[in-house]
Parts: structure tokens; C-alpha cells; sequence
């Protein structure tokens, strides 16, 4: 820290800092925070849910656990963070990439819903097959992929 006059100069690295961490940068970040957990947690549930290990119902309890525990946690942060980040800059609406993103994360939510009702169902014993998990779990996790694509890469551009 250097004086400069009367004011105190903090350094390059304490002004890049304090230009790189503002409200939008610390949403992404916490945003895809929520994201790493919610995607691992919600394919570790669909894993659980379609393995051979024990009985049905500890299958289900067990993949409750981590839907309950890691999964809707993860889920609640990106969704309410990711959703702060696009309404305080509705210039996103312009790119048809961000369309492409949110309807593939739309439907990820979707998905993560029906293989969370189905672990409860096993959990309580009402239900002893996972059904469809195993397909919509990699439906999952293709689409966390496409979206990841569609907001690193940016295309499609809008056309002028
Ligand atoms: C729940 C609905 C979602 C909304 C409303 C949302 C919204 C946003 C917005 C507005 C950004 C900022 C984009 C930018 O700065 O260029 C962002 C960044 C990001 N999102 Fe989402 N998102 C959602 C779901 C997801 C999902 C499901 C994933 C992946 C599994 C994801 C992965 C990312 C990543 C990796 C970034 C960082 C991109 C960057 O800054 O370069 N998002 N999201």
C-alpha cells in the first residue's frame, strides 16, 4: 500500500480485486458453485436410484439423502442466483445462445424434479424399479454439457 497525496493507494492487485469481485461476477461465481453440486449430486442420486446395491427401499433412502442434502440446496442457489444474474442484465434476452442455455436448464429442472419424486416414492416403499431414472439421469447429463457450451462458447451469435 502506497500513500499517493492524501489518498492511499492500494496496489494494482488490491484494485483489480476490488474491480473483479462486483455483484455480477460474485452471482456467476456462486451461481456455478451451485451448479457443481446440483449436477454431481442430482446424477449421483440417479446412480443410486438405478444400482443393484441393497434393497429397493435403502436404495431410495440413500438417494433421497443426497437429493434432499446436496441436490435442492445446489438446485435453490443456481436457480435464484443464476436467475439474479439474468434480470439484472436483460440485455442477455438479445443472444440467442442464452435462449438455447435456459431452455436446456429448463428442462434439467424438469428432469431433476421427476428423479427426486421417484427417490422419495422408493424411500417409502411405494415404488421398487426406477422406471426411467437411468435414461433421464444421462438426459442430464448431456444437457449440463450442452448448457455449459452454449454460455462458455456464445453461439449462436445474433445475425446483424
Ligand atoms: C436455472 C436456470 C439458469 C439461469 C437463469 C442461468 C443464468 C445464467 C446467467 C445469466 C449467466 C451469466 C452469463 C454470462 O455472464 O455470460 C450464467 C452463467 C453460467 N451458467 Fe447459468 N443459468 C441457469 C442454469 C445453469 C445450468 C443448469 C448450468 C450448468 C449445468 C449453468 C452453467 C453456467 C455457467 C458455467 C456459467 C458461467 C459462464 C461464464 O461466466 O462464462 N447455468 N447463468
Amino acid at each position: 500500500m502506497r500513500a499517493v497525496g492524501r489518498e492511499v493507494d492500494a496496489g494494482p492487485r488490491a484494485r483489480y480485486l476490488g474491480e473483479a469481485m462486483n455483484l455480477y461476477s460474485v452471482l456467476t461465481w456462486l451461481h456455478v458453485v451451485g451448479n457443481v453440486f446440483w449436477i454431481g449430486a442430482i446424477c449421483g442420486v440417479g446412480l443410486l436410484l438405478t444400482s443393484s446395491i441393497g434393497d429397493a427401499k435403502t436404495r431410495g433412502e440413500l438417494a433421497q439423502r443426497l437429493y434432499l442434502r446436496v441436490a435442492v440446496p445446489g438446485f435453490v442457489i443456481s436457480f435464484l442466483l443464476g436467475m439474479g444474474r439474468l434480470l439484472g442484465d436483460m440485455t442477455f434476452f438479445k443472444f440467442p445462445w442464452m435462449h438455447a442455455k435456459l431452455l436446456f436448464a429448463f428442462i434439467i429442472i424438469a428432469l431433476h424434479h421427476v428423479v427426486g419424486a421417484k427417490a422419495k416414492k422408493m424411500a417409502k416403499g411405494e415404488v421398487t424399479e426406477p422406471g426411467k431414472v437411468g435414461v433421464l439421469t444421462a438426459a442430464i447429463a448431456v444437457l449440463a454439457v450442452a448448457v455449459v457450451f452454449f454460455v462458455i462458447v456464445k453461439v449462436p451469435m445474433p445475425s446483424k
